[in-house]
Formats: structure tokens, sequence, C-alpha cells
């Protein structure tokens, strides 16, 4: 298992909860789709946070990269946040239309997103914090969540 083995799994949990968000709102069912959601906001602030407090400071620290993928990764996180805000603001005015349409542009910035991290952002990670403990503060973040 590697350092980024724990935040892969969870890119597939969140996966599915968004499922469930999408499904239960896309058929009005707003009492599933509000507990689902709230999942779901729980789920990726848990994952953005334990990258941004984590992983990324141990991988500039290792690397002296600052402003390199990590600087791109945080932005894309804060467009995510965005557009959770929109999907907040149309549940609660039970707009299936409006929630579809934030809920399928957040789908594909979330799918190249974590292509990125897993393609080429972890596989670094990996390499050059192989050592260190960090693997360890990330599974227990993740699975506390
Ligand atoms: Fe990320
Ligand atoms: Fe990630």
């Amino acid at each position: 298992m590697s350092i980024t083995t724990p935040l892969f799994q969870h890119h597939k949990h969140c996966d599915e909860v968004f499922a469930r968000a999408e499904d239960a709102c896309a058929n009005a069912d707003w009492v599933e789709g509000e507990q689902a959601f709230a999942l779901l906001c729980d789920q990726l602030e848990t994952h953005f946070s334990s990258e941004e407090e984590l992983l990324f400071p141990a991988f500039e620290t290792a690397t002296g990269m600052t402003s390199g993928p990590t600087e791109v990764m945080r932005g894309e996180h804060r467009q995510m946040r965005d557009l959770l805000a929109q999907m907040r603001g149309a549940l609660a005015a039970r707009d299936s239309d409006a929630f579809g349409g934030a809920a399928e542009t957040l789908l594909i910035l979330m799918q190249q997103h974590n292509m990125k991290e897993e393609n080429i952002l972890y596989p670094m990670c990996d390499n050059a914090l192989g050592a260190s403990d960090v693997g360890a503060s990330l599974a227990a973040r993740l699975k506390a969540s």
C-alpha cells in the first residue's frame, strides 16, 4: 500500500455518494437528496482538506515545488467548492434543473481532477514521500470521516 492509496479509495467513495445525490435530486426525492448531498459536501471537504493540509505541504517541503501541480490542484478544489455552493442553493430552492446543471459541471471537473491526481500527482508524492508518515495520517483522517 502506497502513501496515496487511502486517497485513491476515497475518490471512489466520493463518486458513489455523488451518484446518490445526483439521482435523488434528479428524481425530486428531496429527503434522500438532502442527506446524500450533505454527506457529499462533508466527504469532499474532508478529502480536499486532507490533501491541502497533509499531502500537499509534505510534497512541497520534500521537493521545493510550491507553485507547481499542488497549486493547480488547490485552484481546482476552489472551483469545486464554488460548484457545491451552487448546488446547495439549487437544492434549497428545490430546483432540479439548476442542481443537475451544476452537478454535471462538478462531475466533469472532479473526474479530470481525480485523473490528474491519480496519474500524475499521487505517483510524484509516493516517490517524494516514500519514507514519511504522511500515509498513516491520511489513512487516519479519511477513515474517521
Ligand atoms: Fe484533490
Ligand atoms: Fe484527491
